[in-house]
């Protein structure tokens, strides 16, 4: 095995949350929160938890004035926690409502000022689309036309077709955007980037594999292709995003893809935490999907999405070459680390920055590109994340028309 010469690169992350400067009193930030669920309030399943990232840039300025949730239940539960804690006062005055258009009538007839940015954490079944109940962007368009939106990945459930649509709403209307690949803001792939820019490299191949451990996923829809659409555009998508980061826009009709199906032998799994039988065969998702796509300046993609591991922990690896270069992101959910080969030396170098919080730095330069701050670098679009969906799809498509045939019973 080659040793690996361990360089000086164990660093804080510049932009770590706690070396952050302390937010500073002043005027009101009011943000309207769409979904009352786990990435907004957090969860057992991971570190996302947006309510808790605008509350640690903001301090004292943030007022979330609304909760906007169809199950007020759950709206009402967060709330009376934030409420009794020290954040207190961004939550005390938030108000409950099941649509938008609901807490838009309330603004109209108070005549209380809009929102300074809206944060989309509903399921992507409601939004990315250009149909009744799946157009929130077009009505966020209509009732708050100056807003910032936060959108979380993907960007919807529906037509490529259609995303491009809402994309192109978007950019004429001239909002500020930002969808929620949060793994581009990680030091270690901004480091990649760095070592991209600094070298003048062309990438000749991205190489990723996402392992997920599926016993902890326990959403039924996560389990069902006509709600979340599939593992690769619900949770692979993180990994196509980043591969696209690197690799560029993708030639859609070079993608190909083979997939473990359900019913074939490698594909029993032992450790489903849902009823399965409840879902329609035709709809359970795929174990294994393995793709492969040229890029459009002739590198080559690959990606092999994996729901195999048991526990809790995924296991991620993204690998990008370029000539006299191999770089390798390691683990970026839990101990994100950067091996790194350079021309000139057979030896790895080690990178990695401790008290890395990519949702924080995600948060942050949106912030500041409302506000000119001091880093406003959004790094993922809604046009690009739409790009990322519409691979994700393709992926899917050519699983699905290359599977192995379904017994039939
Ligand atoms: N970036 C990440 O790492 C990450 C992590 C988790 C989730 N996500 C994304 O966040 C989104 C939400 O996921 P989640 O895990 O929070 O789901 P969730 O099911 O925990 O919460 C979704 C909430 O949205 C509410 N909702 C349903 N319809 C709505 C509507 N029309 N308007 C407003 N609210 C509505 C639901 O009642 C629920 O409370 C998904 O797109 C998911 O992919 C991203």
């Amino acid at each position: 095995m080659i040793p690996h010469r361990t360089i000086a690169t164990t660093a804080s992350a510049p932009d770590a949350m706690f070396s952050h400067p302390p937010p500073e009193p002043g005027s009101d930030f009011n943000v309207v929160m769409i979904g009352a669920g786990n990435i907004m309030f957090g969860s057992d399943e991971g570190p996302w938890n947006h309510s808790f990232r605008f509350e640690h840039k903001l301090g004292p300025r943030l007022k979330v004035v609304a909760l906007i949730d169809p199950s007020t239940a759950r709206a009402d539960k967060v709330l009376e926690g934030k409420r009794q804690s020290f954040v207190e006062s961004a939550y005390k005055d938030t108000k409950v409502f099941k649509t938008i258009e609901d807490y838009h009538a309330s603004v109209q007839s108070k005549h209380s000022p809009t929102p300074h940015a809206i944060v989309v954490g509903c399921p992507p079944a409601y939004r990315g689309g250009t149909t009744k109940g799946t157009d929130l962007e077009l009505h966020l368009i209509k009732l708050f036309p100056k807003t910032a939106y936060f959108i979380e990945k993907p960007v919807g459930t529906g037509t490529v077709k259609a995303a491009k649509e809402v994309t192109q709403e978007l950019i004429s209307n001239g909002n500020i955007v930002s969808v929620g690949y949060m793994l581009r803001y990680l030091r270690c792939v901004q480091k990649m980037k760095q070592i991209i820019h600094d070298n003048n490299l062309t990438i000749m191949a991205t190489n990723a594999r996402y392992s997920a451990a599926y016993e902890a996923i326990a959403k039924p829809a996560w389990w069902n292709k006509a709600i979340d659409m599939g593992p690769v555009i619900e949770q692979g998508t993180h990994f196509c995003d980043l591969s696209r980061y690197f690799g560029g826009d993708v030639d859609i009709n070079t993608v190909n893809a083979l997939s473990v199906e359900f019913y074939e032998k490698p594909g029993k799994l032992s450790k489903i935490p849902i009823d399965e039988s409840k879902i329609p065969p035709e709809l359970r998702i795929p174990r294994l999907t393995t793709a492969h796509w040229k890029y459009e300046n002739g590198a080559v993609g690959s990606l092999t999405h994996a729901v195999a591991l048991q526990g809790h922990a995924y296991a991620c690896e993204l690998e990008v070459w370029a000539d006299g270069y191999h770089m390798r992101l390691v683990d970026p959910y839990q101990a994100p680390t950067l091996f790194v080969r350079r021309p000139g030396d057979d030896h790895e170098e080690r990178h990695v920055y401790t008290d890395d919080d990519p949702f924080f730095s995600e948060v942050s330069s949106f912030i500041d590109a409302i506000e000119g701050g001091p880093d406003p670098h959004i790094l993922s679009s809604f046009e690009d994340a739409t790009k990322t969906y519409e691979l994700t799809w393709a992926i899917r498509l050519a699983s699905e028309a290359s599977r192995a045939p379904m017994p039939q019973a």
